[in-house]
């Protein structure tokens, strides 16, 4: 029995996950299976060099009892870029689709009652499976989808977190990786993340060649509000966030100017609020970011400010099916 109100963002073992194989450009159809271990060789180029990339998404139990699922051909979008990008095949939209129609219809129990915050959240994964030890990519692969419940990323009510500049280790190059959301991009960032959780905070992560510029936090992009203007990075090193396009739409609607582009760091002086956004992060406020080595700390609310908060119900609305979805962003299942 899950009891869907206090669960944090950790996996819950669902009934099946979806798995489909790719070999030599071709795909095979997506099929449910309750057995959670791949059966993987030693050598794959996912093990040895990182060949892989992965999405995050979500489904919501909607006021009316019907399930949204949240802009999944967006996902299905950036995870061909990022399978472009570290030289992997590929899964066509259509495929990526049923595999998260067939990851809900396997796994219902699965999907929060509404009202409790939790949703149902999907894991695709790309990875590459030929076995290789000499360098270079495979052309055999395996697209999983796990769902899993799961509650907000930040626990506790909508509220504000502190936030650390990180200084000891660059996330991404202008030319590199961060743009895909692949694995590697993660496993880079983890000595700053956790040295910034053990202090209690957050990181945000600024551009790997000045070290002036707010590229974005380690799971989540950037956001903040200066006036009566929406600010968010603009950086070739930034994955190019679903929840930060859609708040710009929703931004725009509520009368806000929206740029994007260069912020750095000392400009922060100007903001009245900021936040990371993300599938998992949502609109997480920031009362405070640190920059301990300059001795210099950026203020902004205490509490989640006007503005965000704001952002944040409107998206919520449409993905509960509290108001009128306009641009089409939720699929409803009946
Ligand atoms: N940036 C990074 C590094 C992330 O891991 C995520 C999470 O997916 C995001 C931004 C937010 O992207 P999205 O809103 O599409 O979930
Ligand atoms: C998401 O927001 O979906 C993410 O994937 C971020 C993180 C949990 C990796």
């Amino acid at each position: 029995m899950i009891n869907w109100g206090t669960l944090g963002f950790h996996y819950t073992e669902p009934d099946y996950i979806v798995r489909a194989a790719c070999h030599n450009g071709v795909w095979e159809e997506p099929y449910a299976t309750a057995d959670k271990y791949l059966h993987l060789h030693v050598s794959a180029t996912c093990l040895q060099y990182g060949q892989e990339a992965f999405e995050g998404l979500k489904a919501f139990r909607g006021i009316d009892g019907k399930i949204r699922i949240f802009r999944w051909r967006e996902n299905a979008k950036r995870m061909a870029r990022s399978a472009e990008g570290l030289y992997m095949t590929p899964v066509p939209e259509d495929l990526f689709g049923r595999a998260i129609h067939l990851a809900l219809e396997k796994n219902m129990d699965f999907v929060p009652p509404y009202g409790t915050g939790a949703t149902l959240y999907f894991r695709p994964l790309l990875i590459g499976t030929t076995p290789r030890l000499g360098v270079g990519p495979g052309k055999d692969f395996e697209f999983v989808v796990i769902p899993s419940p799961i509650g907000p990323y930040y626990p506790g009510k909508f509220h504000c977190t502190t936030f650390i500049v990180n200084r000891h280790v660059d996330r991404a190059a202008p030319f590199g990786t961060g743009q895909f959301k692949v694995g590697g991009n993660y496993a880079s960032s983890f000595r700053a993340t956790e040295a910034a959780h053990a202090m209690g905070f957050d990181c945000v992560f600024l551009d790997a060649r000045f070290h002036r510029y707010i590229d974005e936090c380690s799971a989540a992009n950037f956001i903040g509000i200066k006036g009566n203007e929406y600010l968010t990075p603009k950086s070739s090193a930034i994955l190019p966030s679903i929840t930060n396009d859609s708040l710009m739409t929703l931004a725009r609607e509520q009368g806000l100017k929206v740029t994007r582009r260069r912020i750095a760091l000392e400009e922060l002086d100007e903001f009245s609020e900021a936040a990371a956004c993300g599938t998992a992060a949502v609109i997480s406020p920031m009362d405070k970011i640190l920059d301990p080595e300059m001795g210099k700390t950026y203020t902004f609310t205490s509490e989640p400010g006007p503005v965000l908060t704001k952002l944040y119900r409107a998206l919520k609305d449409i993905q509960f099916g509290r108001t009128e979805d306009k641009h089409n962003w939720c699929e409803i299942i009946n």
